[in-house]
């Protein structure tokens, strides 16, 4: 696959009383048109990630409320997969463009979640577990909890050792003018933070976030001629498992993340050792330490002693969410998996200012779907790493 990244914008990500779903989407979108350097008329379909809208507005019909936006007729489809939707749906842009149906193609996420209240807010985000989970009163953070329980007794980590992944992820949110946190924490200011569901804490979660983020996805075709250097999509790959925690063999790791990594790296054509930085979907701190598992970036049990070690800090030996991650950068669910691929794009764009890393040839994306029911990889490549293009297989 060679799926060329032609254009990438990201909103302001926080609390923003003074923009409305239509106003976020409208500066992504024609933010990575202009990025592109295309016109508008040159976009031939578009795929918008978005998942609580019809909870939140009432309006279902998204789709055709960013075609009044945008001013086109194009084809725009809607893409729900809980937190996955924006991963998911560059996926179907990808596989759109790979089809041969379409040259270009504009992928949106976005989500307006903080007109409603926290309750309401999270009755519509466990739309995206299961009816027992629900019926139960679990919140997703309580259901990660579980998760977070079950690595503490097999794998002897702590409270302490998931604090160090939000201070790590606050301390490159510092770094991002555009995160809704953008301020360093303490691990004595997490382990002090308020308990939401034992032992995860107020800072070891995302937070309720509105923001958009858009690409402009191209073939290699098109972007020859426009004789374009960006960043390369070089995999693509989503895998399912369960609704339900219950009918899971293990709640330690996510078997469709292991799953869609493993199919990217074939797809890619490289290896877990190759991949320079990532950013992966920390919906809560006991997330990553599951993702650098499940991605092969360390052992079973150890994700959470590769970042106590620095090893995944700007500068270390792999930066993991150098955006900020959901944690410090915010998730706005719908678009966060545009978000990951726009920071990716402006990495290897050297556009990252402070959070510069300097290891940005290969990265990829995690993006997941409520508790590891859907889960997307992407693997992109700069158009300065050529060996990884020559052994790119087509799957
Ligand atoms: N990280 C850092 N600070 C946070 C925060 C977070 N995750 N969430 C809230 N804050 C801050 C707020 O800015 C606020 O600060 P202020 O008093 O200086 O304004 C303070 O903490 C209290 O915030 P509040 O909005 O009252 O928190 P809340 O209790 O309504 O919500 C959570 C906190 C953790 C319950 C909520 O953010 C949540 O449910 N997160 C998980 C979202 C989720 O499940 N997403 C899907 C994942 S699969």
């Amino acid at each position: 696959m060679k799926i060329t990244i032609l254009g990438a914008y990201q909103t302001k990500f926080g609390e923003l009383w003074d923009k409305s779903l239509k106003d976020l989407s409208s500066e992504a979108a024609f933010g990575a048109v202009e990025d592109a350097g295309v016109l508008f008329k040159d976009i031939q379909t578009a795929y918008f990630g978005n998942k609580m809208s019809p909870q939140i507005t009432g309006q279902n019909h998204v789709g055709s409320l960013l075609a009044e936006i945008l001013g086109t007729d194009i084809p725009i489809t809607r893409i729900e997969a809980a937190c996955a939707s924006g991963g998911s749906a560059v996926r179907q842009a990808c596989m759109a463009i790979e089809s041969g149906q379409y040259e270009t193609a504009l992928v949106l996420g976005a989500e307006k979640m903080t007109d409603l209240a926290i309750s309401e807010i999270s009755v519509g985000l466990m739309g995206a577990a299961s009816e027992q989970e629900r019926e139960s009163g679990l919140s997703f953070v309580g259901l990660y909890a579980l998760m977070a329980r079950k690595y503490f007794d097999k794998y002897g980590a702590g409270e302490k050792d998931l604090a160090a992944i939000a201070v790590k992820n606050h301390f490159h949110g510092s770094l991002n003018p555009k995160a809704q946190f953008p301020f360093v924490l303490t691990i004595d200011q997490v382990m002090a933070s308020s308990m939401v569901a034992d032992p995860l804490k107020l800072l070891d979660c995302s937070p309720i976030t509105d923001g958009a983020a858009g690409l402009v996805l191209a073939s290699e075709k098109y972007a020859k001629k426009l004789g374009s250097k960006k960043p390369v999509i070089i995999a693509s790959k989503q895998a399912s498992d369960t609704l339900s925690l219950s009918k899971r063999k293990d709640l330690t790791s996510l078997a469709g993340a292991e799953k869609a990594a493993g199919e990217a790296y074939r797809q890619a054509g490289v290896e877990a050792k190759d991949i320079e930085f990532a950013e992966v979907h920390d919906c809560f701190t006991i997330a990553e330490a599951m993702a650098l598992e499940d991605l092969g970036f360390c052992k079973k049990g150890e994700g959470y002693i590769a970042v106590g070690k620095g090893k995944t800090r700007l500068g270390g030996e792999r930066a993991i969410n150098l955006s900020g991650g959901l944690k410090a950068c915010g998730h706005p669910v719908g678009a966060t998996g545009v978000k990951q691929l726009v920071e990716v794009y402006s990495q290897m764009m050297g556009r990252a200012g402070k959070r510069q890393t300097k290891k940005n040839k290969l990265a990829l994306t995690h993006n997941i779907g409520g508790t590891g029911g859907t889960a997307v990889v992407h693997i992109v490549r700069s158009a300065k790493c050529k060996a990884q293009s020559e052994k790119s297989k087509k799957e």
